[in-house]
C-alpha cells in the first residue's frame, strides 16, 4: 500500500500492511489481533517526514463525528473524534458561533493529532481550550481520559511526544468553547493589519478566521499543491547569553521573551539569513515565502528532504551558534 496520499509531504513510501479503522471497537479488535506485530499509527500525516518504507502494520485512524457533550449559558463542550479533519472541525465550530479556536484555522491534520504537539498559531494554542482527550492504550486496549494537566502541554510538546510516546492512540478531543462574548485575539502576527485591510473594526470569530486564512494562504503552501508539513523546525528557545552572543554580529535578530533567562528566536529568520529561503536542491526545497517550511516539488524522497534539513541545521549552528530542532516527526 502506498502512503503517498496519507502524508502531506507527498512522499512515496509504502506500508507492509495497512488498515483504516472507523471506530473504537474496530481499533480494539485490530490491536488485539496484531499484538505480536510492529504497529505504526497514522493520523492526518501532516506532521511527519517518511524517509523509508514502513515495515509494520499501518493503522489509519479515521473515526468521524462531532458532538456537543455539555453546555450552559456561556460555554459549550464540543467533542471531536480523532479522524475529523481539523480545519473542518474549526469551521463547524465557527458556524455554530463557538469561539476559541478561530486563530487555529487552516492548520493541516486531524483532530486526534492536535494534542500530541499542542498545535498553535497566531497567539493561540490548543491547550487554551482543551478540556480532555480519550485515548486507547495500545497494549491493553483500555480507554483512558487525559485531563489538561495529564497532557503536560508545552510549546509544541505534550506527554504523547514524551513519556507516553507510541503507547496511546487518541480517539477524541473535547474543547470548551465560548457561546457568546467572544474574546478575539488579534494582537499576534498580522491579524490586526489583515482585518484593517478587510475594513473590519469589531471582528467576529468568523472575521478572525478569515484573516488567519488569508495570512496563511499568503505565506504557507497548500499541501495539495506543494507537498509540505508546515513549519519543519521549532523556533529555538535559547539562553539569553546565547542570544546576546549572536546579537553582536546580528543586532537585528528578532526575539521574544520566554522567561527571565530565555528567549525564543524565529527559526524562519535564521534560515532566511543563512541564505536558504527559496533554494531548491533537486525536488527538495525551502519555501519561497516562509523559510521555516520545507517543500517537496514533486518526487523528492524523505531522505533528500532530511538531508536539506540537516544541512540547514548545521549551517545555522555554525553561523549563529544556535541549534534548531525538527518539529515534524522524522520516520
Ligand atoms: N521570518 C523571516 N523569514 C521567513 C519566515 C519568518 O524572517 O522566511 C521571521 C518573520 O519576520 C517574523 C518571524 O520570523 O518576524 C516569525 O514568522 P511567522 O509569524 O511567519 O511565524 P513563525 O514563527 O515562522 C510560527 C509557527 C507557525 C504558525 C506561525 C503563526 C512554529 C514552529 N511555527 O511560525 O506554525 O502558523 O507562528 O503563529 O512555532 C506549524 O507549526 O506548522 C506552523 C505553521
Amino acid at each position: 500500500q502506498s502512503l503517498k496520499k496519507y502524508n502531506t509531504f507527498g512522499i512515496e513510501a509504502s506500508a507492509k500492511e495497512f488498515i483504516a479503522i472507523e471506530n473504537e471497537s474496530e481499533l480494539a479488535t485490530v490491536l488485539k489481533e496484531n499484538q505480536n506485530k510492529k504497529l505504526f499509527v497514522l493520523a492526518g500525516g501532516s506532521n511527519m517526514l517518511l524517509t523509508k518504507d514502513i515495515d509494520a502494520l499501518v493503522i489509519h485512524i479515521n473515526n468521524k463525528g462531532i458532538n456537543i457533550i455539555d453546555e450552559n449559558d456561556d460555554y459549550v463542550w464540543v467533542k471531536g473524534n480523532a479522524g475529523e479533519v481539523w480545519h473542518e472541525f474549526v469551521m463547524w465550530c465557527i458556524d455554530q458561533n463557538f469561539g476559541g479556536i478561530e486563530n487555529l484555522s487552516l492548520i493541516p491534520g486531524n483532530v486526534g493529532a492536535t494534542p500530541v504537539q499542542n498545535i498553535g498559531a497566531y497567539g493561540v494554542e490548543i491547550k487554551d481550550t482543551f478540556v480532555s482527550c480519550e485515548a486507547m492504550e495500545i497494549v491493553t486496549q483500555k480507554i483512558r481520559t487525559f485531563s489538561k494537566e495529564d497532557c503536560q502541554f508545552g510549546y509544541r510538546e505534550s506527554i504523547f511526544k514524551g513519556e507516553l510516546k507510541n503507547q496511546y492512540i487518541i480517539l477524541s478531543v473535547t474543547f470548551k468553547l465560548n457561546k457568546k462574548n467572544h474574546k478575539t485575539n488579534t494582537s499576534y502576527g498580522a491579524i490586526d493589519l489583515e482585518l484593517e485591510k478587510m475594513g473590519i473594526q469589531n471582528p467576529s470569530i468568523k472575521d478572525v478566521s478569515n484573516a488567519v486564512i488569508a495570512i496563511r494562504q499568503s505565506k504557507l503552501p497548500n499541501p495539495k499543491e506543494l507537498g509540505n508539513s508546515g513549519s519543519f523546525f521549532k523556533n529555538p528557545i535559547v539562553p539569553i547569553e546565547t542570544y546576546n552572543k549572536a546579537k553582536i554580529n546580528y543586532p537585528e535578530m528578532p526575539h521574544y521573551p520566554v522567561s527571565n533567562t530565555q528567549v525564543k528566536v524565529p527559526a524562519g529568520w535564521l534560515i532566511e539569513q543563512a541564505g536558504f529561503k527559496g533554494k531548491r536542491f533537486g525536488d527538495a526545497g525551502i519555501h519561497t515565502k516562509q523559510a521555516l517550511v520545507l517543500v517537496n516539488y514533486g518526487n523528492a524522497t524523505g531522505s533528500e528532504i532530511w538531508a536539506v534539513a540537516q544541512n540547514i541545521q548545521k549551517t545555522i549552528k555554525e553561523k549563529f551558534g544556535i541549534e534548531i530542532e525538527a518539529e515534524v516527526n522524522v520516520i
